[in-house]
């Protein structure tokens, strides 16, 4: 077992305690960190919401979610334990006449990490920052979280951080993307700075091109009021996988400290070439998915699930783009990115593809390039494709085989903690190295309006894929007019 070093009695109060995101994530995560003896008893988990619930249904609706989150044996004598830490009020936030007694009395003391989540939608960040501030709930030790996205745009990202910086300071925002939590992104950094091997070979010299996905094959899951005024370009585009391509792009940094990374982070960004109408339609694809199969499964279309005021929604579900970064390590280097819902199967993937050799001295045809194929998610991998002859005599015929670390076989007694766990664990510490900072928020925001507004001009069409597929045609053809593919091979599973 990886050894869990337990961190200081803390506050939390969450707010929009009763939403998916709670559900889903922050209370089971709460709870299995406090089963690995991460948490101290005397921490108190406060939830706020405006769902009329009392305690007893409020304890029941974390059971419930703590349970569908647990694999194996219902731990009982913990859920015992973690249901003391637990609290719930029935506020509405922005009602300046709420009544704030009750939940302050919860706080054990100053002298503890306070953590105010903002488990809900950002138009609510800066009220709910206000109320915290008017309502005299700050200690000196106070922390807020914030979700992605920070707002829809620069111009609101701005807003939300003026507001929230009216009241906290910047150094206790934590601007949460939960993909920097996972352990295989943080594995990118040892991949890159802990090893020699690789650094020497990171560049335009060696390096013919990037691929970088994010399928899913989940759609939106009832989430439309949110997903159809976002995108797939605002929901994963701006955050996660700008995330990747910075930490696969960025320069060494100095060292793991939150500024020193995000310092690198943000040359990235900034270097990051934009589009405009001419460049955009050859260089992007905007997609949206149609009925189809997931496996056996049969799914509805995107606009079916919508509800009828929205039925003939033009929000994309799929976007892929190439891009280039202007500096000279990169210069040349095309950079594919694609997210998708609803595709043929969910992978979190990394191709790093290197240069063919500059002379073939084995024959037409017999010339791979060498590919690093890291695998986020699922079936965690990272998969170095080499050439290799194939055994036999009287040929040469060569063949590209992968030199495999699957880390379910190289770490297979160990379980991976969910990100949030991870990162929830680092706000308790103030540790900020995993959180974006305000800059960098800035920095993907006016990339990502750049391309919506180039998207704007030149009218770009919306492309239809049936769910359970690759994404739409026009995402192959945009590798394909390069002489290029995207990695779609699926990997087994190596445990
Ligand atoms: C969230 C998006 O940030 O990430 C969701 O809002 C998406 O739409 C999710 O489903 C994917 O996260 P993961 O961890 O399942 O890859």
């Amino acid at each position: 077992m990886a050894e869990f070093v337990p961190v200081d009695p803390f506050d939390i109060v969450i707010f929009g305690v009763s939403g998916d995101l709670s559900r889903q994530k922050l209370l089971p995560a709460l709870f299995h960190r406090y089963c690995d003896g991460q948490i101290d008893a005397s921490s108190n988990i406060i939830g706020v919401a405006r769902s009329v619930m009392d305690a007893p249904a409020y304890i029941d609706m974390v059971r419930d979610c703590c349970q569908a989150a647990t694999e194996g044996a219902w731990p009982e004598d913990m859920w015992q334990g973690f249901v003391k830490l637990l609290s719930y009020h029935e506020i509405d936030a922005t009602d300046p006449q709420t009544d704030w007694r009750p939940l302050r009395d919860n706080f054990a003391g100053e002298d503890r990490p306070r953590i105010f989540y903002l488990a809900v939608g950002p138009r609510l960040y800066v009220p709910i920052c206000q109320a915290i501030d008017a309502a005299d709930l700050k200690s000196p030790l106070s922390r807020v979280v914030l979700e992605k996205p920070i707002g829809s745009d620069l111009q609101s990202a701005q807003r939300i951080n003026d507001g929230v910086e009216a009241v906290f300071e910047e150094n206790s925002i934590f601007r949460m993307d939960h993909y920097l939590g996972k352990e295989t992104v943080q594995n990118l950094l040892i991949l890159r700075f802990a090893n020699m091997l690789f650094e020497p070979l990171w560049s335009n010299q060696t390096i013919d091109h990037i691929q970088i996905t994010v399928a899913e094959t989940l759609g939106v899951e009832g989430r439309h009021d949110y997903y159809d005024k976002a995108g797939a370009v605002r929901d994963i585009m701006q955050n996660h996988l700008l995330q990747l391509l910075c930490l696969i792009a960025m320069e060494p940094p100095n060292s793991l400290d939150a500024g020193n990374v995000r310092a690198e982070k943000i040359k990235v960004l900034n270097a990051l070439k934009g589009f405009d109408a001419a460049t955009v339609s050859n260089n992007t694809v905007r997609g949206q998915y149609t009925s189809g199969h997931i496996g056996d499964t049969r799914v509805a279309g995107y606009r079916d699930t919508l509800p009828d005021d929205i039925k003939n929604s033009e929000t994309e579900t799929f976007a892929a783009i190439k891009t280039e970064i202007a500096n000279w390590r990169w210069a040349g280097v095309p950079f594919y990115l694609r997210t998708g819902k609803r595709m043929h199967a969910r992978r979190s993937e990394i191709v790093i593809q290197f240069k063919s050799t500059p002379h073939n001295v084995f024959g037409e045809g017999q010339n791979q390039p060498n590919r690093l194929v890291l695998r986020l998610q699922p079936d965690e991998a990272m998969r170095l494709f080499m050439q290799v002859k194939e055994p036999g005599p009287g040929h040469m015929t060569l063949r590209s085989i992968p030199l495999d670390l699957f880390y379910a076989r190289s770490f297979s007694s160990l379980k991976y903690p969910d990100a949030y766990e991870r990162l929830l664990m680092d706000v308790v510490r103030g540790n900020l190295s995993l959180f974006m900072g305000l800059e960098e928020v800035m920095a993907a925001w006016s990339w990502t309006d750049n391309l919506l507004s180039a998207w704007d001009k030149a009218d770009q069409k919306l492309e239809h894929y049936a769910a359970g597929t690759d994404g739409p045609l026009q995402a192959s053809l945009l590798l394909d007019r390069d002489g290029r593919a995207w990695w779609n091979d699926d990997i087994e599973d190596g445990a």
